[in-house]
């Protein structure tokens, strides 16, 4: 790991202890394909971002779960200058997952990620002692929650820079050592050779164009017997079926396959994953998904008919969303 030493992101990505390679056994093309994307955070884009990280250096550490926010304890200190960190918080925008209350700063991001967790009431007794693998899993705020809920390690999975830096940010401040984030997608699962207790895949399934290569993703990242909560768009209908958009779907041109309840259910079973369980199926709605003050662009309001929000822009059924629990053969 000397390699990045001279990088900023020494600082910050690696004092903690490299989860990783602690749990798993990444084989030596992933390791190299990790490094150069790392490293490759060292562009200038990133160049202020990076330096004010280096600047906030909280003494106080810690975090918890206050009603649904992702609450770190308060450094007093730098809470009376606290310039530095809204100007980085604001770069940071826009902050999609959330609430987060940093420093004492609100966070109020375009999704209460507090709710969908909610849903996750009857996996949690699961999550205790469990190392998960959140694939996907945006800014870390259900991996956050996760080890707080008692999971021995969460690794966040995501290609997204800025949620690294999101994630690290709050990292800063929460010291939580026993959460990680990677900076890879469901393609790398297979190669990184992490085996968890329990794989969280939620909000991924409809923006890949092959729904049934997600479950094997998905189950490379998993120990036999081990759980996957799959969570994804769904639309109303009785039969095993899915809507493929003919161009966008709620304004994303990124949205393929929505499968109907049903049709998730037979896309676990076809996938090999036996047990399989529907554990929440709800509408969302404007209050869980909205424009804030830190994601100020258009949300779900914008993407639905105004005459009738039971429809999107384009005509087709607005988003219900439905998580499915299921286990891997052992
Ligand atoms: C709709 S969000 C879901 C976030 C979170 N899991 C949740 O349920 O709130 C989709 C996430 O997938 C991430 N993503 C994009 N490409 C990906 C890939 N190839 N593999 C895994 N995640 C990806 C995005 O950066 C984003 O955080």
């Amino acid at each position: 790991m000397d390699i990045f030493i001279n990088t900023f992101l020494s600082e910050f990505v690696f004092k903690r202890k490299d989860l990783l390679l602690d749990l798993g056994a990444p084989t030596a093309e992933y390791l190299t394909k990790r490094i150069n994307k790392i490293q490759d955070l060292d562009r200038s884009v990133w160049a202020h971002v990076s330096d004010l990280m280096r600047r906030i250096n909280p003494t106080e550490s810690g975090y918890v779960n206050n009603n649904g926010v992702l609450e770190t304890l308060v450094d007093q200190a730098l809470a009376e200058k606290s310039e530095d960190l809204i100007e980085l918080l604001k770069n940071l925008i826009p902050w999609r997952k959330g609430p987060w209350r940093i420093n004492g700063i609100d966070i109020d991001a375009e999704w209460r990620s507090n709710i969908k967790y909610q849903e996750l009431n009857t996996v949690l007794p699961y999550l205790k002692n469990s190392s998960i693998l959140d694939i996907g899993g945006g800014n870390g705020y259900y991996s956050f929650r996760a080890v707080l809920d008692g999971a021995a390690s969460a690794i966040c999975l995501d290609p997204s820079e800025k949620f690294l830096y999101q994630f690290e940010l709050f990292q800063k401040f929460a010291c939580a050592p026993s959460v990680h984030f990677e900076l890879a997608g469901l393609e790398d699962v297979a190669s990184m050779g992490f085996e968890a207790d329990v794989v969280l895949c939620m909000g991924i399934l409809y923006h890949h164009r092959d729904p049934l290569g997600v479950l094997s993703s998905c189950s490379a990242g998993l120990k036999p017997g081990g759980l996957l909560v799959l969570e994804s768009m769904t639309i109303d209908d009785d039969r095993s079926i899915c809507l493929f958009p003919e161009d966008r779907y709620a304004m994303a041109r990124n949205v393929y396959f929505l499968p109907s309840t049903t049709a998730m259910v037979s896309l676990c079973k076809r996938a090999g994953y036996q047990d399989v369980d529907v554990i929440s199926d709800r509408p969302t709605t404007l209050d869980e998904q909205r424009t804030t003050e830190w994601m100020p662009f258009k949300s779900l309001k914008e993407f639905l008919d105004p005459d009738d929000i039971k429809k999107t822009v384009e005509g087709y059924p607005a988003p219900k969303r439905t998580i499915v629990v299921c286990k891997k053969r052992g």
